[in-house]
């Protein structure tokens, strides 16, 4: 039997010296094109039958001040006027999309993301969702869920949330050690969060995820565990663990942190603290960076292979078609990805012309759909049935499904960390930082390119 030290040893050699994609999508969004325009998108709106569910994606691409780790699509601002004016064209961008669509959809699941959603004041959320409410039917028992910065949260907006359903609650923490949190530009402290927490709660908004963060410089594990110690006595539904994505030549704002960016050695040490600390806690791993309270949803969801993964991460939500408004967003459909403008100017621009803000996006071809089940088993549960992707995805050549890719898994088979069984490919718990890399094998678009995806573990 290896050690535990001489097994990480081993499953860092397989770790690649270039970067791997997060598949939140298949393909993934570098892979989108710019020839997708407002015909294609209408006419996909147009094909979508009634009896489907739809989930929505709201992104508000500002923040109170800037963390400079941050890979999301945002700005800082100093003045609520520009959240004002965005949230104009928001509403007209809803407006405008949903109009395509010859009936008035049922939505399941609305998710606020950003930048920092929580910015919002009171007035414009009431706008922005009763716009929501006016042209789609809310199903009663929908999630509806808001990204949260403790920080700047004004309790005013609670009243809005509570009015409005809203039901799940995400907080971005990172990590409560001050010497990490200096480097980053965010100070946040324990008592902030925690007071917020029971706000929620007293308000009935129960759902509460926090967001965590390893790689960032002087994060040390003595610092991760007091950070995972406070964060489990709030007892949260679900902890997001994220690998930092270190991109520079991306995210120019990274560039102003100081000190060294842990590499895979350290990142897998960090991983490994928190998932030992969080299983002696009765959460249970879900996919690669979520850790869910034995008794949540989450779990109920990941125990029938009822999961999804989609631009947010891990999602309870078995809608097929993903609405996404606001800039940068993308929208899932049966056809295919589409991607808002970015730049926050330029959407409005498009807007004001009354024209769809589409940047680009992707329309699905031959065994997309294929590998993109695969790929999405494997991040969301470890596993996949190859048996039954080939029944239900295979017509041609039987015999010799997925030769070259199943070639490509196997050093992983070979050093003990996946197996294939009975046609089932399953990676062990213990290879779990593998498993971006592992699906890897399975994109057939994926070219190894040290500059534009993160880290692989
Ligand atoms: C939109 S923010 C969360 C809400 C809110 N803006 C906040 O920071 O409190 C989404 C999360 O993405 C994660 N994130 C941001 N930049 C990242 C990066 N470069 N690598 C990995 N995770 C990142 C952080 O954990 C962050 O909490
Ligand atoms: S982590 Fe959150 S608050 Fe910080 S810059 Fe990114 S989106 Fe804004």
């Amino acid at each position: 039997m290896l050690c535990k030290l001489q097994k990480d040893k081993s499953l860092l050699d397989l770790v690649p010296d270039h970067p791997v994609p997060r598949y939140t999508s298949y393909p993934t969004a570098p892979n989108f094109k710019q020839n997708i325009n407002g015909k294609i998108y209408s006419s996909w709106l147009k094909k979508i039958e009634s009896s489907e569910k739809f989930s929505l994606y709201i992104h508000i691409p500002f923040c109170n001040s800037l963390c400079y780790f941050c890979g999301c699509n945002t700005i800082s601002i100093k003045k609520y006027d520009p959240v004002e004016r965005y949230v104009k064209f928001l509403v007209k961008e809803i407006c405008l999309i949903s109009s395509k669509i010859k009936f008035k959809p049922c939505v399941s699941h609305i998710h606020f993301g950003g930048g920092t959603p929580s910015i919002l004041k009171p007035k414009d959320l009431k706008v922005i969702m009763n716009t929501i409410n006016n042209k789609f039917n809310i199903l009663k028992k929908s999630e509806i869920a808001m990204e949260v910065d403790p920080r700047y949260f004004k309790l005013d907006l609670i009243n809005v949330l509570k009015k409005h359903n809203f039901n799940r609650i995400s907080i971005g923490v990172q990590d409560f050690s001050k010497v990490v949190q200096k480097n980053i530009n965010r100070n946040q402290s324990f008592k902030n969060t925690k007071d917020l927490v029971e706000s929620f709660r007293i308000n009935g908004i129960n759902k509460i995820n926090i967001d965590l963060m390893y790689g960032l410089p002087y994060q040390s594990m003595l610092g991760f565990i007091s950070t995972l110690n406070k964060v489990v006595s709030l007892k949260p539904d679900c902890i997001s663990i994220f690998g930092y994505a270190h991109v520079p030549w991306m995210k120019k704002r990274q560039k102003l942190i100081k000190g060294k960016v842990l590499d895979n050695k350290e990142r897998l040490q960090l991983c490994r603290i928190a998932s030992d600390y969080l299983s002696n806690k009765n959460y249970i791993s879900v996919g690669i960076d979520h850790y869910a309270r034995h008794d949540s949803s989450l779990i109920k969801k990941l125990k029938k292979r009822n999961l999804t993964r989609n631009f947010q991460g891990y999602s309870e939500d078995d809608s097929r078609i993903l609405l996404g408004f606001g800039s940068s967003s993308i929208s899932s459909l049966l056809g295919g990805y589409i991607q808002n403008i970015s730049n926050v100017v330029e959407y409005i621009e498009s807007l004001k012309r009354n024209k769809m803000p589409i940047f680009r996006g992707y329309k699905f071809k031959n065994k997309d759909e294929m590998y993109g089940n695969i790929i999405g088993d494997l991040m969301c549960y470890l596993s996949v049935d190859l048996q039954e992707i080939n029944r239900k995805f295979n017509k041609e050549n039987k015999q010799n499904f997925l030769v070259n890719e199943l070639q490509k898994v196997k050093p992983f088979i070979d050093k003990g960390f996946v197996t294939l069984k009975n046609d089932i490919l399953t990676i062990k718990p213990y290879a779990r930082p593998l498993t971006r890399i592992i699906s890897s094998s399975f994109d057939k678009y994926f070219k190894a390119n040290k500059t534009k995806y993160s880290l692989g573990i």
